[in-house]
């Protein structure tokens, strides 16, 4: 089954600072500290850093401080790939502020701080909140990579600031809704709930933000900001609080509105979890009405999305009294009791003046017809819907977590397949499409270049004839709205070198840059069945880095299919024979950049890249004498290797250099 995971969040209320200088080890340790502190001492006596690496904060306890915390243990695994673990740490970090907050942070504040780091640990000491979150930066800055590992150098610094406003003015998710309107899209679908948080602030059940995520929710203020923001470009922000299922992190505060037994945790892993809500419960409803009433004067817009999506429907089982409750009312199945909550659920929806919006396993013949249907799990339950006289939307197609090129999104059509041969009426019903970006594999780091610049070409297949549909006269104009979209904000591409350089230990990129740009990450939801992955890990791997869609690879694919098909280009095998050299010497020095920690398990894509190089050469070599090519076992046997997934990617040149060696044996 695929399985659609989690929220991303931070986008608004985390800024993501900028990552430290990281130097080698070396004996004479260098400064690379900045800004550089009022007083510091260097030395080698450094603290080993472990997934086991733990900090305390003595003083008056600031939420503040705890959330700045959480950030360093966050941004400390980005860094070095180690999942730090946060249960049962060893204490590393000694925070001593015995002032806590003092109220609104004023112009001029005590930013005063001290640090110490050896081996036997650290202590940060701060008069007050300001200068401990002083402090941490300064701390995370320590942090280098030492022996296969990674230590935070050893320090003695006493630090102050020399002026006290220090300024910088910017804009920050806000850059995707100004994406989003530069190429005529207009609806904002805000995914705000899932097993593993819930992502927006309840003043009436306030326990849903403050157990059900981790301290990670937006503001009311914060969400009327993003409404207002998307209002004034044309865009409407459609909520989703996913129910009866996806709701974990609603029972985690309120175990009681469950069909199963509590106590809950919030989710760590992805899928589809049994916990549910209890159709059967009155006081469901009533939280329900209640909850839906606050959030519908918070989010203006006419539609409300209720999810609905992938109830596995084990719990209602497992319930004798809702086994009864389905018997009583003559319900045969779990969808005639979703059907029937879905119905509770619309009314109450629609006392608020709402519409309802639900994924396609809303639909039932109970639905009420002013629902709207979006269709995930293939465009025949659109064409069903829209049959049935509900209007629709389509996803499926649309995913861009699933790593799809910009072409092959580009050739879904909302009104093709299924839809293509309905009757004009039910065509009409089908309102267009959404693009979803689920969050699990992607940070506020990484995930502009996951939306972008592809969205671009599905914005176009929502808003133009559907006789514009070349593939190749979309991607010379994406190329373009792809570097225009840099004005807007977002940040499609300028994280990727930062990432490259971390990966290499802020070695040389060159080499290793020329390979990332011939990869792409797997596709589907293939990432992470290689291995347990859970919330928590670090999504700073070479997959992260690499692009959805290369560029580079599709160049090159263009170039063999067009010497293949006209064998006599002279000027196409020059080209070809030039960029296989190329990679030739670029496996060559990207052996030596690939040393780092982060990169050990990609080492076999630097030998399928020399070989693939190798092949294709012979293989050009074989066409040009007109001799056939025969293959070793062991060539074979590495161009098969070449095109099979390694830490998550793909070496996207594979197939093209298979379709060289086809044509010439
Ligand atoms: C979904 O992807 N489960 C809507």
């Amino acid at each position: 089954m695929q399985l659609r995971r989690a929220v991303l969040v931070g986008v608004v209320a985390l800024a993501c600072a900028g990552v430290p200088a990281v130097a080698a080890a070396q004996t004479a340790p260098a400064n690379n500290l900045m800004p550089v502190p009022a007083s510091a001492t260097l030395d080698t006596n450094s603290l080993a850093l472990d997934a086991r690496f733990g900090v305390k904060v003595d003083g008056p306890s600031d939420p503040r401080l705890h959330r700045a915390v959480e950030r360093l243990l966050d941004r400390l695994t980005r860094l070095t790939g180690i999942p730090i673990v946060r249960s049962g740490n060893v204490t590393a970090l000694t925070i001593d502020c015995p002032r806590g907050s003092l109220g609104a942070q004023r112009a001029v504040e005590d930013e005063s701080y001290s640090l110490h780091v050896s081996s036997g640990g650290a202590v940060l000491r701060a008069p007050g909140i300001y200068g401990a979150l002083r402090g941490l930066e300064t701390f995370a800055q320590l942090v280098e990579q030492s022996q296969g590992g990674f230590v935070v150098r050893g320090a003695t610094i006493e630090d102050h600031p020399r002026f006290a406003w220090r300024g910088l003015l910017v804009d920050v998710i806000k850059r995707n809704l100004d994406a989003m309107a530069a190429v005529k899209l207009n609806v904002l679908h805000w995914h705000l709930s899932e097993d593993q948080g819930f992502r927006v602030e309840s003043r009436i059940f306030p326990l849903l933000q403050q157990k059900g995520s981790d301290g990670l929710y937006y503001t009311q203020d914060q969400v009327r900001d993003v409404v207002r923001y998307a209002a004034d470009r044309g865009i409407r922000v459609v909520p989703e609080f996913d129910m009866p299922a996806h709701t974990l992190s609603w029972l985690v505060a309120y175990p009681a509105l469950s069909a199963g037994k509590g106590p809950f945790e919030l989710a760590r892993t992805w899928g589809v979890f049994d916990p549910v809500l209890d159709p059967t419960n009155e006081r469901v409803y009533a939280f329900l009405g209640r909850f839906i009433g606050e959030m519908a004067t918070l989010f203006p817009d006419a539609c409300f999305h209720i999810g609905g999506d992938e109830v596995n429907g084990q719990q209602w089982n497992a319930n004798p009294a809702i086994v009864a409750f389905r018997k009583r009312h003559g319900m045969a199945t779990n969808d005639d009791l979703q059907a029937y909550f879905n119905k509770r659920v619309a009314a109450i929806l629609k006392s608020h003046g709402k519409i309802m919006v639900g994924w396609d396993e809303v639909l039932h013949k109970d639905l009420p017809a002013t629902a709207v249907v979006q269709s995930w799990r293939g465009q025949n339950s659109l064409a069903d819907a829209a049959k049935a006289g509900f209007r629709g939307i389509l996803s499926n197609g649309y995913y861009l977590d699933y790593m799809w090129s910009a072409a092959r999104h580009y050739a879904v059509d909302p009104l093709g397949k299924d839809a293509a041969s309905l009757p004009d009426d039910a065509k009409a019903r089908i309102l267009g499409g959404e693009a979803c970006m689920w969050a699990e594999w992607v940070t506020p780091e990484t995930v502009d270049s996951r939306i972008w610049p592809r969205m671009a070409a599905i914005a176009e297949r929502f808003w133009s004839p559907a006789t514009v549909a070349d593939p190749g006269d979309m991607y010379r104009r994406l190329e373009l709205v792809g570097q225009r979209l840099d004005a807007t904000g977002v940040l499609h591409r300028v994280n990727y070198e930062p990432m490259l350089e971390r990966l290499t230990a802020n070695g040389r990129t060159d080499s290793v840059r020329r390979l990332v740009d011939l990869l792409e990450p797997v596709k589907d939801y293939n990432r992470g069945r290689r291995a347990a992955f859970t919330s928590l890990a670090p999504l700073n791997q070479l997959v992260d880095a690499a692009r959805p869609e290369s560029d580079r690879a599709r160049e090159f694919r263009r170039q063999v299919d067009g010497l293949l098909a006209d064998g006599e280009r002279a000027a196409g095998r020059e080209a070809i024979t030039a960029t296989l050299r190329q990679w030739q010497d670029d496996a060559r020095a990207a052996t030596a950049e690939m040393g780092s920690p982060l990169l050990q398990e990609a080492a076999p894509l630097v030998t399928s890249w020399a070989r693939v190089a190798d092949l294709g050469l012979k293989a050009l070599d074989a066409l040009e004498r007109r001799r056939p090519l025969a293959l070793t076992a062991d060539e074979a046997s590495a161009l098969t290797t070449a095109q099979a997934p390694v830490a998550d990617v793909l070496l996207m040149v594979a197939p093209a250099v298979k379709k060289l060696v086809d044509a010439a044996k």
